[in-house]
């Protein structure tokens, strides 16, 4: 291939170069346009949600005339105002949009006010305790006293291989023990919103923070009693998702639609941020009982576990989320004998839904927290036990309990690179020789690997589509099913559709998610956008290249295969020509210049009822070090240094994955160190609904010293340019947090103590554990 003449190779590539984020000089200028900053059209009223006061009861009625007396009220909806379906369950239709009936948990919508502006329908919702009428049941609170009442919002899950209970019997070493860990809050900055605009002949355009616009349309049909093409859902960007919005932008979605259509005016609902949490559901914190087998040298020989998750009222995404977690207790580990229950427990709260890593981090950390407690029992240094058990191409140790082979394990290399670039075993020694001499402040040190399964496990989703369009002057503009939450999704896939195209970054604009644009899209979950949308677009370019050779060829006197489109130039047989040109020669000749792309993974097969089968493209792989320092008598903790290193395959963009990670990393540590949710154990009210009583991690929170590096080795898969997602896996990396504080908790006691220190090792959690030294 000749290249065009007097260009660098670096100018050539699009892809595996860092770009800053599309939207980067948006968000800091404040330009770039949320939901909320969509210019309102006139007459465009505001709605708000009136809640149970209860977590359960029967719900008698809703005083109508009190709420419709107040100032600036224009409308009051109820269950029996839907025209549809009141349902915006994703899954199993047990979700109403407006209590019907029985109140589920306090902080249910039951009723809607619709207002002349926002503060006025807020103002008639804070009167719900005396206009809903409503007789008290008792509520169950807790994931374990509804295990034990059995109850769940689908049934139970069993994952087994092998002979546990035998294997369990016969071991030379057995352990076992009971542990839990919290849920923990998406806390997007953009809360939840909707606006709904009524259009011409029965139909809707609706502007929605939703990473999953196609649903937000099926579920908004579904409430009107329409058919899909009636609604056009539209998403520009979301202030954060991490999975709140996957399936639950649908609540606020079909009460502004059905306002917006019963009144005919625009409506708009946007939560406050206290609404919001005491709506909504977050990650479902775990309960696990569990016995594991092993030898003197660590090899776990057998284990047993119980998972029960707090899903809440329904069954939203519970059931994929706790199949995620059931195939990531493996993490990076063999497991020759293994039986796993996974119990979706239904309780009196809010409905819990996907969060960064979809169950995959609270199936990861169960096994992570057990080889700690096998490592103590032992006396081995947790990091040998834990390469011990590592999965192996050897003697047929690389089969996953659901049976997918690990056929791209880079465990054992990666982690070797992480123990000498942090200097592990040196800074072990460090550590003991500090505690040693330092009675109150105490350092723990902890190497924690992880293996994150990428594609979605239900087969069908895994499928995306994009639209490319060439202007005449040679500007491209490329839409896809994914959706932009800051993520930078839309710079990849910008990216791939320049790099494909030959022509610079700058030439490329990524529009709004649309559904009119792409049909049938699939959530942006999984951490599968760039994967998905990425070959779509490539597709979709391709396709245009492919239409554009012959003319090329034409004009330049050469062969197809010696074109080359790179620096927004075409070359070929010594000479070139300029893209835009060769575009405009195009339109002249008549030449489509626009297409869709479309892209199914190949290869998955996953059968849902037995657990069985390959749910997943490749995995993701990375790990970390973590450096903490523990203060024994407060109980307060501080990351010291942490050391990264994470596999992204052939990065497509090196500065948004190390984004990413380091994104991951320390909303994963906010989750196992210090954002705790709590309920009132009598009224089942949520007490930390604000950040007042909620704590996440600041720029403060920070790893002192935070070295990140990525393990840049092509994707063994043909993923598109061989990069990996990255979204989600990196959340697993700071279980190295939580275990080195629980190291340095174990530095003031006795040799092969294991202190009992649950998640999250808030001060208090530390100081819990510190108390039960023996
Ligand atoms: N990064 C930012 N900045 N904001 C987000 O909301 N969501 C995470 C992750 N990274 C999120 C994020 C989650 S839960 C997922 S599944 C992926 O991004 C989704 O995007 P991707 O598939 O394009 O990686
Ligand atoms: Mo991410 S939890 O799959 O939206």
């Amino acid at each position: 291939m000749n290249k065009p003449s007097d260009l660098p190779q670096a100018a050539l590539a699009q892809v595996g170069v860092s770009r800053p984020h599309e939207s980067a000089a948006l968000h800091v200028s404040g330009e770039a346009r949320y939901t909320d900053d969509i210019p309102e059209a006139q007459g465009t009223l505001h709605a708000a949600l009136g809640l149970s006061p209860l977590a359960h009861g029967r719900l008698l009625g809703v005083d109508l005339e009190l709420l419709r007396r107040q100032p600036g009220v224009v409308a009051v909806l109820t269950a029996a105002d839907l025209p549809g379906e009141n349902n915006c369950g994703p899954l199993v239709h047990d979700d109403p949009i407006l209590a019907d009936g029985e109140l589920r948990y306090l902080g249910q919508p039951v009723f809607a006010v619709i207002a002349t502006d926002r503060e006025l329908a807020r103002r008639a919702c804070a009167l719900a305790k005396q206009a809903i009428r409503a007789e008290p049941l008792p509520p169950i609170l807790t994931a374990r006293e509804a295990h034990a009442a059995g109850q769940y919002v689908v049934p139970p899950m069993h994952l087994t291989r092998g002979e546990p209970a035998a294997a369990l019997a016969s071991a030379p070493q057995r352990l076992e023990g009971e542990w839990s860990v919290g849920g923990q809050e998406q806390f997007y900055l953009e809360g939840q919103i909707s606006y709904a605009l009524p259009q011409e002949g029965q139909s809707l355009l609706l502007h929605c923070s939703t990473q999953h616009p196609s649903e937000m349309q099926q579920l908004v049909a579904h409430a009107l009693g329409w058919s899909a093409h009636q609604v056009q859902v539209q998403c520009r960007r979301m202030g954060g998702g991490f999975g709140g919005k996957e399936s639950q932008s649908a609540l606020f979605a079909c009460v502004a639609a059905v306002a917006a259509m019963r009144l005919g005016r625009p409506v708009k609902l946007r939560l406050d941020r206290d609404d919001d949490f005491l709506i909504t559901g977050r990650r479902h914190g775990f309960d696990y009982r569990w016995q594991v087998g092993f030898d003197e040298q660590g090899h776990i020989l057998a284990a047993e576990i119980e998972l029960i998750s707090n899903c809440g009222h329904s069954a939203d995404l519970s059931a994929p989320v706790m199949a995620r977690a059931l195939c990531h207790f493996d993490n990076a580990y063999w497991l020759p004998h293994v039986a796993m229950h996974g119990f979706c427990a239904r309780t009196n709260t809010q409905s819990n839904t996907a969060f960064r890593g979809f169950g995959g981090p609270q199936g990861a950390l169960a096994i992570e927290m057990i080889l700690d407690s096998v490592a103590r029992r032992l006396g081995l240094d947790p990091l040998l036990v834990r390469q011990r058990n590592f999965y192996r191409s050897e003697g047929g140790r690389d089969v996953t309990p659901y049976g997918q082979q690990v056929e791209d394990n880079i465990l054992e290399p990666l982690t070797q690179r992480l123990i000498a670039q942090s200097d592990y075993w040196q800074r072990r020694a460090a550590i003991q020789a500090f505690n040693a001499t330092s009675p109150v402040l105490k350092k723990g040190l902890a190497l924690t690997p992880l293996k994150f399964g990428i594609s979605f496990n239900v087969v069908h989703l895994n499928q995306a589509g994009a639209l490319v369009h060439i202007y005449t002057d040679g500007s491209v503009l490329v839409n896809h099913g994914g959706t932009e939450m800051g993520q930078g999704l839309n710079t990849k896939v910008a990216q791939v559709v320049a790099h494909e195209l030959g022509v610079d970054l700058g030439r490329v604009r990524a529009s709004a998610t649309d559904t009119s644009k792409v049909a049938n899209t699939s959530a942006t979950a999984a951490s599968t956008g760039a994967d998905l949308n990425g070959k779509a677009a490539q597709d979709a370019a391709r396709r245009i290249k492919t239409r554009l050779m012959p003319l090329a060829a034409r004009l330049l006197g050469c062969t197809e295969s010696e074109l080359c489109f790179a620096g927004g130039r075409v070359a070929g047989g010594g000479r070139e020509i300029g893209f835009a040109e060769l575009v405009s020669k195009a339109y002249l000749e008549r030449f489509q210049l626009w297409s869709e792309g479309f892209y199914a993974t190949p290869g998955l097969h996953w059968d849902r009822s037995r657990l069985q089968g390959r749910p997943f493209y490749y995995y993701a792989y990375g790990a970390a070090v973590a450096e903490v320092l523990v203060d024994t008598l407060s109980g307060e903790s501080r990351v010291l240094r942490a050391d990264v290193l994470h596999d992204v395959g052939q990065s497509l963009n090196p500065a948004l994955d190390i984004g990413q990670v380091e994104g991951a990393f320390v909303q994963g540590m906010g989750w196992l160190t210090m954002e705790e949710l709590k309920w009132h154990p009598q009224t089942g009210l949520l007490l930390t609904h604000a950040p007042s009583t909620y704590k996440i991690p600041t720029a403060n929170d920070m790893p002192l010293d935070f070295r990140v590096a990525l393990f840049d080795a092509p994707n063994r898969e043909d993923s598109i340019h061989r990069s990996k997602a990255v979204g989600e896996p990196p959340l697993l990396l700071p279980f190295s947090v939580l275990l080195a504080i629980k190291d340095a908790v174990a530095a003031t006691g006795p040799v092969r103590w294991d202190p009992p220190l649950r998640a999250p090792a808030t001060a208090e959690a530390v100081l819990r554990a510190l108390l039960s030294r023996p």
